[in-house]
């Protein structure tokens, strides 16, 4: 059994980016567990107070697990303030829990450009955790007003297409 960690950038009921990360789920193999990390109750990091076990926990979880997958939203041609700052935290707690671990970025925007601003900034901090970032196919699927039903499910094939494709390679990366 492999353990992808879900990350979710936004913590709003009926997230797109929290539907787009159920979509990989699903189409993870079957041999896979997928654990979500709960950042909603952590503080803000001021370079003082140590880590929270909450934060801790999550620093841990992911250290277990075999593989990373993070579905954020844009926030101002950036990452949200909340993702950035569970980010820092996570660069606090003694060791690196990214450190080589195979990790997805993915995105989606009512937009058309899904997110395309944002993830370079990502990939940068990710980048500085050592991470082993998968570089294609790029998923930044815009419009997510229209590719998810009212359930929530993604039903636009050309999307569900390359989330295939990403969590392939995400795998394989484990492998
Ligand atoms: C503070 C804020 C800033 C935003 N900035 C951008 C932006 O720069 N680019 C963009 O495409 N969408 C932007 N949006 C719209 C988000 O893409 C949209 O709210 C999206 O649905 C949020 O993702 P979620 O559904 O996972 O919560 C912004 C939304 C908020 C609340």
């Amino acid at each position: 059994m492999k353990t992808i960690v879900a990350i979710c950038g936004s913590l709003r009921p009926g997230s797109s980016n929290h539907n787009l990360l159920r979509a990989a789920a699903e189409a993870a193999p079957s041999d896979t567990l997928i654990t979500w990390v709960d950042w909603k109750d952590i503080s803000i990091f001021d370079d003082m107070s140590p880590a929270s076990d909450q934060v801790l926990a999550i620093a841990a979880q992911i250290n277990q697990a075999d593989a990373v997958m993070i579905a954020s939203p844009e926030y101002n041609w950036s990452i949200p303030g909340g993702l950035k700052n569970l980010l820092d935290w996570l660069s606090r707690v003694g060791y690196n829990p990214f450190e080589n671990k195979p990790t997805l970025i993915m995105g989606t925007s009512p937009g058309k450009l899904g997110t395309a601003r944002m993830q370079p900034h990502l990939r940068q901090v990710m980048g500085h955790f050592k991470a082993a970032l998968i570089d294609e196919p790029e998923v930044a699927i815009g419009n997510s007003g229209s590719v998810f039903d009212s359930n929530g499910d993604l039903i636009d094939q050309a999307a569900c297409q390359v989330v295939e494709q990403a969590m392939s390679k995400l795998v394989a990366a484990i492998n």
